[in-house]
């Protein structure tokens, strides 16, 4: 199958995507957060067919993406609090759970009673799905195990020749997945950290929001996933990724001297740095992560540069960490999950 990458912006891009969503095809098209593959959600086959494509466990669940709150009507119920989030959050990168009718297929929340829908803000990415006026279930638009895609080049790197289109829109802003929020069993919980935070959920909602255990540790054999995707391989390199925790000095010494040691043995090595320290690791091939200060730039280029470390066939990674408040727990989430939580704490 060819693949056509077509400018998200234009018109002739659009009619042919919302043209191969009502015939059940697979579109690759971008978003605030990642790019997602979508199909329509009210279409078993085509839903059937993203989770081949992607080589993604059946039992994970799918997003739907709406751009209009009339599209509720029919899929859910709205469960206590969603109402407010909605108001504040949507469109934006807020996912909520919400307790599903019939009208839902069971190919697309793994038969989970519960559905997660979201909205997303991108201009083109409401024009699209406004256009075609269906529900659309996307996941990221990865192959399963590989970073998310934040750029039109990196949905091609994973589909080429999987799907016919894929809308380019240029980066995504916020660079990581939504954040997704269960409501439906009384005490809010976050079940994965993204651009829109705790503190900002629980200033909305007046009171205190739970995170799901396992955001910033591996899940322990017996414990059951809240939710599924969090038992899987996510965001790995191919090489092995170590997160160096400590006093900044200590943290640098540190990543010189395990980058050094790794050459001497052959091995290709480099560092996941600040701005900040650039000059001080100029000797350990560093890769800018953004700016200590701006967390939401290392949200931003966190997937793109875990996609190039493939490329540089990197062996041994050393990352720094952002303290895990605010959009730096989104983006401790995600690297910590990248070096399956191996950090090595300095003094
Ligand atoms: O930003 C995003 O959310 C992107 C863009 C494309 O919208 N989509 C995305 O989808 O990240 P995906 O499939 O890669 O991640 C969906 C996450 C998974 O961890 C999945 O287990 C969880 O949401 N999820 C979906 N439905 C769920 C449900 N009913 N209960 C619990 N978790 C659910
Ligand atoms: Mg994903």
């Amino acid at each position: 199958m060819l693949t056509k990458v077509m400018d998200a912006s234009s018109t002739e891009a659009i009619a042919l995507a919302s043209r191969l969503f009502k015939q059940g095809e697979l579109v690759g098209f971008p978003t605030e957060t990642v790019y997602g593959l979508g199909a329509n959600a009210l279409d078993r086959d085509a839903v059937l067919s993203i989770f081949a494509a992607k080589g993604r466990p059946a039992d994970n669940p799918l997003i739907v993406h709406i751009w209009h709150r009339d599209q509720l009507e029919g899929l859910c119920d709205i469960p206590e609090g969603a109402e407010p989030l909605m108001k504040a959050f949507w469109p934006g990168p807020l996912t909520l759970l919400f307790p599903r009718t019939e009208r839902i297929p069971d190919e697309v929340t793994a038969g989970l009673p519960t559905v997660a829908i979201r909205m997303p803000s991108m201009p083109c990415t409401r024009v699209l799905l406004r256009e075609c006026g269906l529900p659309i279930a996307a996941p990221s638009a990865n192959r399963s195990g590989r970073p998310s895609p934040t750029t039109a080049a990196h949905v091609l790197e994973d589909m080429n020749g999987r799907i016919p289109l894929i809308l380019d829109g240029g980066e995504c802003q916020v660079g990581l997945e939504s954040t997704v929020l269960d409501l439906t069993h009384g005490q809010p919980v976050v079940l994965r950290p993204g651009g829109i935070t705790k503190e900002m959920l629980e200033g909305v909602l007046g009171r205190e929001v739970a995170l799901a255990g396992s955001i910033l540790r591996p899940l322990k054999p017996d414990e059951k996933a809240l939710s599924p995707g969090m038992r899987y391989r996510h965001y790995a390199p191919k090489g092995s990724v170590t997160l160096v925790e400590g006093p900044e000095e200590a943290v640098l010494r540190e990543m010189r001297s395990r980058c050094r040691e790794d050459r001497e043995q052959g091995k290709r090595s480099c560092v996941l740095c600040f701005t900040e320290h650039l000059e001080a690791l100029s000797d350990c091939d560093p890769h800018d992560i953004g700016s200590a200060a701006d967390q939401r730039q290392v949200a931003h280029r966190l997937f793109d540069i875990l996609r190039k470390l493939d490329q540089e066939g990197m062996e041994t990674i050393y990352s720094e960490v952002l303290p895990p408040e605010g959009v730096g727990l989104a983006v401790m989430n995600r690297l910590g999950r990248a070096a399956a939580f191996r950090t090595l704490r300095v003094q």
